[in-house]
């Protein structure tokens, strides 16, 4: 169907799989050390765990899938497992379990860790099996711990207190002044992939979709739009949203995004401990897909489908084939996109010119997840794998998919074929958006 996006040979992937292993604990070290031993015990929100049980967490599945299942090894701890299951307890049950504190949980997941590390470095990396091709199971696992890492720093986020996390500001930039919206002509690309090797088990297989041409953002949607909704009345006039968004803000009494408040006449926000006025120009952050869907019918628009975003991440048209990434299929760079938590919020609308599609669409990685319009469903040929709880038990109407990775997310867990999905009422998450209309309306 296409050319391959990727021919990486095994010892690049060794060394990629290292480099991840290494960066993702740095990122867990800093997230659980900046605060008092109380505060990692502490459940901050109903909505998340602990910090502690992500921390045992993230050694008990590398444990689980590096140590026992490509190592062959014996459990550490076997009666451990059941408290780290995330199937076994909810979020909000967490607290309550018999974890293991802070100095232990560091103990057990750098023990794992060492122990991985010997057999990153042997010929199990790259055995025979489908779980060890291509390095497979350690991309995984530096994958899950790096979206644990974003999901402590959500916690971070709820956490009430002073600021315990710092990081430099994204450079400023000047107002954008290309194209407010790019045409994407229609006709088939390349969806998902089969190629890419620590791709997980729901991107895959790549397949051909059929996209009718239609208009997207060239950037996120900024708070200055947003606020534009807001001061319209977008929130009290039912007119725009979905019965069960209007319902919903109506039940919560939501007026503005998660974290806002209004105050003296100006809109404020609570960012990681600290309070600042919300800045204009850059992507709007913490809304619901319900908000991201009001505001696009407001503005006379439509959330992307989920392949109208892939297409205009990955598709390049004149070379007729999907890339791994907007830019090409280069490995993500500081110039292409704001990743792994190097800053603790979006750069400004229209940064990142290095890293715009072929089209000019700029921002579709890193940044904000971008809600699209579609559900959480598996791709024709999907096959669960290596377990059916990655993916597989959240397909359905129930779960809207995002695309594109946040400020939040490590290069190696983001990609052009990468999904997310979360309830249509979650914004604790680091959500915003684009939008999108059909070209046929006004061709
Ligand atoms: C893909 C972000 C929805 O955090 O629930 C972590 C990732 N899966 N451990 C989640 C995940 C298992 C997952 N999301
Ligand atoms: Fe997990």
């Amino acid at each position: 169907m296409t050319a391959p996006e990727t021919d990486i040979d095994i010892e690049t992937l060794r060394d990629r799989a290292l480099k991840s292993l290494i960066t993702a604990r740095d990122r867990t070290t800093l997230l659980t050390s900046c605060v008092e031993e109380p505060d990692l015990t502490a459940q901050h929100s109903p909505l998340m765990s602990p910090l502690v049980w992500d921390l045992a967490h993230i050694g008990n599945q590398e444990e689980l899938w590096l140590l026992r299942n490509v190592g062959g090894r014996e459990a550490m701890r076997p009666e451990i497992d059941s408290l780290y299951d995330a199937f076994e307890h909810p979020r909000s049950e967490r607290p309550t379990l018999p974890l293991l504190p802070p100095a232990e949980a560091r103990r057990y997941a750098a023990e794992v860790r060492g122990r991985a590390l010997d057999l990153l470095e042997g010929s199990a990396f790259s055995g025979g099996t489908r779980l060890t091709e291509a390095g497979f199971a350690f991309g995984m696992i530096a994958q899950h711990e790096q979206q644990h890492d974003e999901t402590m720093l959500i916690t971070h986020q709820l956490r009430k207190g002073p600021q315990a996390l710092t990081a430099p500001d994204p450079d400023p930039a000047p107002p954008f002044t290309g194209p407010a919206e790019v045409l994407v002509p229609g006709g088939p690309f390349t969806m998902g992939t089969s190629t890419e090797p620590w791709a997980l088990d729901n991107e895959r297989p790549a397949h051909r979709r059929e996209v009718a041409p239609y208009w997207i953002d060239t950037t996120p949607v900024t708070n200055g739009q947003y606020l534009a909704f807001i001061e319209d009345g977008g929130y009290e006039n039912e007119r725009w949203w979905t019965p069960d968004g209007w319902a919903h803000i109506r039940q919560h009494s939501i007026v503005a995004p998660h974290f806002w408040h209004r105050e003296g006449g100006q809109w404020l926000r609570r960012r990681f401990g600290v309070t600042e006025v919300v800045p204009p120009e850059e992507p709007v952050l913490h809304v619901s897909w319900y908000e991201a869907d009001a505001y696009a019918r407001w503005a006379g628009r439509r959330l992307p489908t989920e392949a109208e975003w892939e297409k205009a991440a990955r598709h390049h048209p004149g070379e007729n084939r999907s890339r791994r990434y907007p830019w090409g299929d280069a490995e993500p760079a500081p110039a292409h996109a704001n990743l792994g938590q190097r800053h603790l919020r979006p750069a400004p609308a229209g940064s990142y010119p290095e890293g715009e599609s072929p089209l000019g669409v700029r921002q579709l990685i890193g940044d904000v997840w971008e809600w699209t319009s579609s559900d959480f469903l598996p791709y024709p040929g999907f096959s669960a794998f290596p377990y059916k709880e990655y993916s597989e038990v959240f397909f359905g109407p129930e779960y809207k998919v995002l695309r594109g990775g946040s400020f939040a997310v490590d290069p190696v867990a983001c990609r052009g074929t990468f999904r997310n999905w979360d309830y249509p009422i979650r914004r604790q998450i680091f959500s915003g958006f684009r939008t999108a209309r059909s070209a046929a309306e006004t061709a």
